[in-house]
C-alpha cells in the first residue's frame, strides 16, 4: 500500500491525477484531495436517495428508531461493523483499528415542524408535525457517504476513523450523552472530530464551504419563570395582584440583561418566546402566567452568568409588584424531553486549518470562506470540548434549487447537489488526519 501511494503521490506530478490512477492503481488509497472529491462524486446518487428516504420519516430526539434501523441497514450492506452508544445512537468503526483515531459525527433527529415546502408532495415528510427542517437527513446521508467510500479504501488506512450518528441534537445533548457512554473511553482514544451544518444562508452559497478558528456558535440554555400573584375581578385591580403585567415588567426588566449589563463586544442574548396567562375571560384577572425563553452567549463564562442576571431581575421585579416568581433552568419540553444547556462551539485552531486546507486542495480557494460566528447553538459544542475539533458549515443556499428558506422553517428546503461535497469533506478530513495529523499546516 504503501509503496504505490507513494507512486501515485509522485506521479501526478506530471500527470493528472485521474491518468495515473486511471488503470486503478490508486483506486486502494485516497492519498490524493482530488481523488477523494472524485469518488464522493461517485456516491453522489446514493446520498440523494438516503436523503430522500430519510426526509419521508422523520423522527423527533431520542425517538429516532427508524432512523437509526436505516443507518444500520445501510453499514450492514457495506460490511462496516457498528455498535450502539446511547440508543438509538450508533457509532461505525472503519479502518486499521491503531491509532491515530478521527470522529465524524452526523445528527439523526428532525424538528416538531409542519412542512410547508415546495418540493413534490410526494417528496415531503410523510409524518405530520415532524419534518427534517434543519437537515439532519442531510447529514446522516452524507455520514453514510463517507462510510461507503471509507469502507471502499479501508485497506489502506492507518488509522482508524468513527462514524458517529447521534441522536437528539435538537435540545436533548445526545453528543453529551454518547460521550459519557462509551465514546469517551474508546480505545484507542479519538483524537479529534469534525461535522459539517448544512448553511442555506446567502454568505454561504451552494458551492462553497467555511469555518473559523475560534468559537464559531454560541451557547444556549432556556429558562421557565413561574409568576403568582392573586386573581379577581377585572375591574377592582387595587384588591388583586395583577400577575400579567408583573409578567409584562418581568419581560422589560430581562431586556436590560444583554443592553446595560453585558459588555457590547460580548455577544450575548436574552429572548422571552413564550407568555401565558389568564383564561378566556377578559373580566377576570389570573393568578398565575408562566415565561419562558432561550439565553445565548458565545462566551462560556457570560453565559453562566446569565443564569444569575435572570433570577435577579426576575424575582427583584415580581416582588417590586407583589408577585413571586420562581425561575427553572431546566423546563420540560412538551415531549418530556428537558432542555439542555449547551456550550459555544469552540473550534480548535489546527483543526480549523485542517479542515479549510483540505477543503482548499477539493475546490479551490475561492470556494473556503472565512465565516463569522453565529448566536444559534448545536451539541457538537461538547465533542468541541473534547477534542481538538471543528464544525464548517456546508454552503447549501442555491436560488434555482429553491433553497432559500432558513433552518427549521417549514418551508426549508435542502439543495441536494452540496451533498457530495460533504461527503468529500467528511473523507478528506478523515484520511488527511490520519496521514498527517495536524502538522505540515
Ligand atoms: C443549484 O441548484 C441547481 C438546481 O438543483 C443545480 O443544478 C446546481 O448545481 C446548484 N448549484 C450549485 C453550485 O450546487
Amino acid at each position: 500500500m504503501l509503496l504505490f501511494a507513494a507512486i501515485c503521490a509522485a506521479s501526478h506530478v506530471t500527470v493528472s491525477a485521474d491518468e495515473a490512477c486511471r488503470d486503478g492503481t490508486c483506486a486502494s488509497n485516497l492519498n490524493d484531495l482530488r481523488k477523494v472529491l472524485t469518488v464522493s462524486e461517485d456516491v453522489a446518487d446514493y446520498v440523494v436517495r438516503m436523503r430522500r428516504e430519510l426526509h419521508l420519516q422523520p423522527e423527533l430526539m431520542w425517538t429516532e428508531t427508524k432512523t437509526s434501523a436505516l443507518v444500520k441497514r445501510e453499514l450492514t450492506a457495506f460490511g462496516v461493523s457498528f455498535e450502539e452508544v446511547s440508543s438509538p445512537g450508533v457509532v461505525a468503526t472503519i479502518g486499521s483499528g491503531s491509532a491515530p483515531v478521527v470522529a465524524l459525527r452526523a445528527d439523526l433527529d428532525a424538528l416538531p415542524v409542519t412542512e410547508e415546502s415546495d418540493i413534490p408532495a410526494e417528496r415531503r415528510s410523510q409524518v405530520p408535525g415532524k419534518m427534517h427542517a434543519c437537515g439532519h437527513d442531510g447529514h446522516t446521508a452524507m455520514l453514510l457517504g463517507a462510510a461507503k467510500v471509507l469502507k471502499s479504501v479501508e485497506g489502506s488506512l492507518r488509522g482508524t476513523v468513527r462514524l458517529v450518528f447521534q441522536p437528539a441534537e435538537e435540545g436533548g445533548a445526545g453528543a453529551r450523552r454518547m460521550l459519557e457512554d462509551g465514546l469517551r473511553a474508546m480505545k484507542p482514544p479519538i483524537e479529534s472530530s469534525f461535522a459539517l451544518h448544512n448553511w442555506p444562508y446567502p454568505e454561504t452559497p451552494s458551492g462553497t464551504v467555511g469555518t473559523r478558528s475560534g468559537t464559531i456558535m454560541a451557547g444556549s440554555g432556556a429558562f421557565e419563570i413561574y409568576l403568582r400573584g392573586a386573581g379577581g375581578h377585572a375591574a377592582v385591580p387595587h384588591k388583586n395582584v395583577d400577575v400579567v403585567v408583573c409578567g409584562g415588567a418581568v419581560v422589560m426588566a430581562m431586556q436590560t440583561i444583554v443592553s446595560r449589563l453585558t459588555d457590547p463586544l460580548d455577544s450575548a442574548l436574552v429572548t422571552v418566546t413564550v407568555f401565558d396567562a389568564g383564561g378566556d375571560a377578559d373580566n377576570v384577572m389570573a393568578d398565575t402566567a408562566r415565561l419562558m425563553g432561550q439565553f445565548h452567549a458565545v462566551n462560556k463564562r457570560t453565559l453562566e452568568w446569565i443564569h444569575g442576571a435572570i433570577v435577579k431581575e426576575a424575582t427583584g421585579t415580581a416582588k417590586a409588584h407583589g408577585c413571586e416568581a420562581a425561575v427553572t433552568f431546566t423546563p420540560v419540553l412538551p415531549d418530556g424531553n428537558v432542555r439542555e444547556e449547551y456550550p459555544p462551539t469552540v473550534n480548535d485552531v489546527k483543526a480549523a486549518a485542517l479542515a479549510s486546507s483540505v477543503a482548499t486542495g477539493m475546490f479551490g480557494a475561492e470556494a473556503v470562506l472565512d465565516v463569522a460566528p453565529v448566536m444559534p447553538a448545536e451539541d457538537f459544542s461538547f465533542f468541541a470540548e473534547e477534542w481538538p475539533s471543528t464544525m464548517m458549515w456546508l454552503g447549501a443556499y442555491n436560488v434555482t434549487a429553491g433553497a432559500t428558506w432558513p433552518l427549521h422553517s417549514g418551508r426549508y428546503v435542502l439543495d441536494e447537489s452540496v451533498l457530495y461535497r460533504g461527503v468529500a469533506m467528511h473523507v478528506g478530513y478523515a484520511t488527511e488526519f490520519i496521514a498527517k495529523g495536524f502538522d505540515e499546516r
